[in-house]
């Protein structure tokens, strides 16, 4: 199935306008740009405006040359935040070498390929949990029950977070990051929050809930993540906020793209079928539904010095964005781009980022939770429906989905 249209005059195209987001992913956009104006000006009506690099391979060039694009001089959104924000809110995200790789140096053997091996049983324990729960229902919002529950469960899971706490962490991971979407924002900000990650005193309930993790590790180490933060030479301010990032990167992203996987299906109704009848397509499945999804449309650098990119000029100091979105819909690297194929092979997507210093984190545990939770669910399925509309999140920069009634029939 496609759904995109053809493209449409460059004049039309805003890309600052969450609202253009609210209905549908505007891909005839992403298509005009890369077709006609690859690396795009786009204005703000109240910033400086930003550059938006749309083609596959420019993309690629921006994150891997982070010595011209910046990740620390402006940070990683669009937003223009004041440097004592930039400074006090330095996660590894928003840094550049060498003290990106000292901090991700300090957790990154824990989401390598065989750590993560290690955690499938208790990934498959939890689905299975989550979905013997909500099938029963019969029709339930499929968010709310099963793919906001899976993440975070997760999560908590590696991290050591008890049980009784992890619904107070999902609703802060809402609370903090939804924040261009009227029905998640707190009140608005004080000058008290500038501060504060996505300014928003959410993160403050955060730092608190990640101390008394770290304080709890330095009492009684282990052999795990929080336990290798508390005890890696961080400032408090540096262990808050990578704490913040930790709890934050692998919430929405990981549930909309479950989401997202499970409205491919039912929209594609032939790949349901496929994927049931030969089940060793799963891994594939799972790639197309994290290109098909791409939860998080883009990110943001800035240059630090003036410089060129397909052949246009990009001053110094300009802030750059990324748009994986469209870089996984590029037909020079993609065969069909716009059609969901869940045996697609080969599939180098870019949904956790091109490469780079800043590749995901969490991208192979994000895989492993996205294909764990289709082998568990679809077996356990006779039929799959919607049964109301789905509600999408009002942002250019999260892909969500907030709300999406199923009606299922159990096998
Ligand atoms: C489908 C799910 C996910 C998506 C789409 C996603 C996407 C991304 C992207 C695009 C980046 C690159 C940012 C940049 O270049 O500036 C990133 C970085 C990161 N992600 Fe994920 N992510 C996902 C899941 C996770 C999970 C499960 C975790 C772990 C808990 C995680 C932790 C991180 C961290 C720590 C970084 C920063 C890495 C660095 O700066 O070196 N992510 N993610």
């Amino acid at each position: 199935m496609t759904d995109v249209a053809e493209t449409v005059p460059l004049e039309e195209i805003d890309l600052s306008d969450p609202g253009a987001f609210a209905e549908r992913v505007p891909h005839e956009w992403f298509r005009t740009l890369r077709r006609e104006d690859p690396v795009h000006f786009n204005p703000e009506p109240e910033g400086p405006g930003f550059w938006a690099v749309t083609r596959y391979w420019d993309i690629r060039e921006v994150h891997r040359r982070w010595d011209i694009y910046s990740s620390e001089i402006g940070g990683t959104s669009l937003e223009d935040l004041e440097p004592d924000q930039i400074e006090a809110r330095k996660s590894m995200i928003d840094l550049d070498p060498p003290r990106h790789d000292e901090i991700r140096g300090l957790i990154k053997s824990r989401f390598a390929p065989r750590a993560v091996r290690e955690w499938e049983e208790q990934v498959r324990a939890i689905a299975r949990k989550v979905i013997d729960l909500a099938l029963p229902k019969g029709e339930f919002d499929f968010v709310l029950e099963v793919s906001s529950e899976i993440p975070m469960q997760v999560f908590a899971e590696i991290l050591g977070i008890p049980q009784e706490e992890r619904r107070y962490i999902i609703e802060l991971g809402d609370h903090l990051l939804g924040n261009q979407d009227p029905e998640f924002a707190r009140p608005p900000e004080k000058p008290e929050h500038r501060l504060l990650p996505f300014s928003s005193p959410v993160a403050l309930e955060m730092f608190e809930f990640g101390r008394r993790l770290a304080e709890e590790r330095r009492r009684n180490p282990r052999n795990d993540i929080i336990t290798q933060l508390a005890f890696g030479g961080l400032t408090q301010r540096e262990y808050d906020v990578n704490f913040v990032l930790l709890a934050a990167a692998g919430n929405e992203t990981t549930r909309h793209t479950i989401t997202h996987g499970l409205l491919a299906l039912i929209e594609n109704p032939d790949q349901l079928e496929r994927l049931r009848r030969d089940p060793s397509l799963y891994p594939a499945a799972a790639e197309e539904m994290l290109r098909w999804a791409t939860p998080v449309h883009h990110f943001r650098r800035t240059t630090t010095r003036e410089t060129e990119l397909a052949g246009t000029r990009i001053p110094a100091g300009a802030k750059v964005t990324t748009w994986f979105t469209s870089g996984n819909r590029d037909e020079t690297v993609f065969e069909n781009p716009d059609t969901f194929d869940v045996g697609r092979d080969p599939n180098r997507h870019m949904t956790f980022g091109p490469g780079g210093k800043h590749f995901c984190l969490g991208a192979h545990l994000a895989r492993l939770e996205v294909r764990v939770v289709f082998e568990e669910l679809l077996p356990r399925l006779r039929s799959v429906e919607l049964a109301g509309p789905v509600k999408r999140l009002r942002s250019n920069f999260f892909n969500g989905i907030k709300q999406m009634p199923v009606r299922v029939e159990a096998a």
